[in-house]
């Protein structure tokens, strides 16, 4: 592939621009041993310029991003001097939203058995991924107060689920396992005592499925799954869930491949100008020292690549990060003594 790719690059706050600067670091590595050609443009939007000019998600940065670039990647957005939080709501929901980013793709991948908390596990018994609703369900903010402050308060939270984003994020699991030839999906609700939007997602779940011949559509209570995910998480290839399921199930996702430092995810419209992120936040206390970890950030860039089609690309970073990892060459929260620096350059020496 030689046309050549506009990336977005947004470090945000914390230890967000540490843990960029070494995923830019290998992606600059690509382009020499694997001739993937990017355009990087660096943005500074994040808590700084909240907090000195009042603008955290600028006018016009939607269309500016859907027009001029394929790919976002984002670091991480908090910080304490911004209480609020809002100026990490306006850049990282704006984008989510605004560019109707519909899929949140979590990848649970185990890279080496030492990183499992889960007993006498191999890579290959923790491989799968989640495709959780990313624009409706439970966190579309609907809903109110009724004599609030008294003891007779009444607070309704509703959950929305449409005909079309609940078809969409199911035909884009199915569309995966095609791709990808994972036989398997698994569908996690609550049908049993959601009855409304439980019942949607069945009728969608079923009539998709259908369009998908060799391909098994399986469905588990949610409250079973999260039990069969630490008992056997080797019978799971492609989850599909709503947006509230998808956001618990990928937290305990991310524990059984070894913690945050290591998670990546994509918030992907196909077609669209995407956004990567690493799952972790801004994690404070650790900014400035040059201890975070890298990995996740770095295996985010493998996932956006792989949604540009630099395929092998993709590959030869996962292959980098589990040989450093393999080598306990990773900084201190897998148990090493690496900087991230020092990590991410045992990832890129390996590429
Ligand atoms: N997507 C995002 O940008 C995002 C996600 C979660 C939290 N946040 C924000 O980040 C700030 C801190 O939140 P938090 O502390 O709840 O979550 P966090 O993910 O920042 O940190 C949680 C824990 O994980 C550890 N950790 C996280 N990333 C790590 C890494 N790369 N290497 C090593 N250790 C790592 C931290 O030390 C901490 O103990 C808050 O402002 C929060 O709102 C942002």
């Amino acid at each position: 592939m030689s046309q050549s790719k506009r990336i977005a690059v947004i470090p945000g706050d914390g230890i967000g621009p540490e843990v960029i600067r070494e995923a830019v670091g290998v992606l600059e590595r690509l382009r020499e041993t694997h001739g993937v050609e990017l355009e990087l443009t660096h943005f500074d939007w994040g808590a700084d310029k909240f907090l000195k000019e009042g603008v955290s998600l600028p006018e016009g940065a939607l269309s500016m991003l859907s027009k001029e670039f394929d790919a976002i990647l984002a670091g991480a957005f908090g910080d304490p001097r911004v209480p609020s939080n809002q100026h990490a709501e306006d850049i990282l929901l704006g984008m989510r939203r605004g560019l109707d980013l519909y899929i949140n793709l979590r990848p649970v991948r185990l890279l080496d058995a030492r990183l499992t908390p889960l007993r006498d596990r191999e890579r290959a018994d923790i491989d799968f991924v989640v495709f959780r609703e990313n624009t409706e369900g439970a966190y579309c903010g609907a809903g109110g107060f009724l004599k609030k402050g008294t003891v007779d308060e009444i607070a309704t939270q509703e959950e929305l689920n449409t005909r079309r984003g609940v078809e969409r994020i199911i035909q884009a699991a199915f569309d995966y396992a095609r791709r990808h030839n994972r036989r398997r999906v698994t569908m996690a609700d609550k049908s049993n005592v959601q009855r409304f939007g439980g019942d949607l997602w069945q009728r969608v779940f079923k009539e998709v499925a259908a369009r998908f011949e060799g391909i098994e559509a399986n469905h588990q209570y949610v409250d079973a799954m999260a039990m069969f995910m630490v008992q056997d998480p080797s019978q799971y290839e492609v989850i599909v869930a709503n947006n509230l399921f998808g956001d618990i199930l990928t937290d305990l996702g991310a524990a059984l491949q070894g913690g945050l430092g290591l998670a990546a995810s994509g918030n992907i419209h196909p077609g669209r100008t995407s956004l990567f992120e690493p799952v972790h936040g801004s994690a404070p206390p650790l900014a400035g020292k040059n201890v975070a970890n890298p990995v996740g950030s770095i295996l985010t860039a493998a996932m956006m690549l792989e949604y540009l089609g630099f395929d092998q690309a993709s590959e030869a970073i996962e292959t980098a990060v589990a040989g450093a990892i393999a080598d306990k060459e990773t900084t201190r929260d897998l148990g090493g003594s690496l900087s991230t620096t020092e990590a991410g350059e045992a990832i890129r020496r390996r590429i």
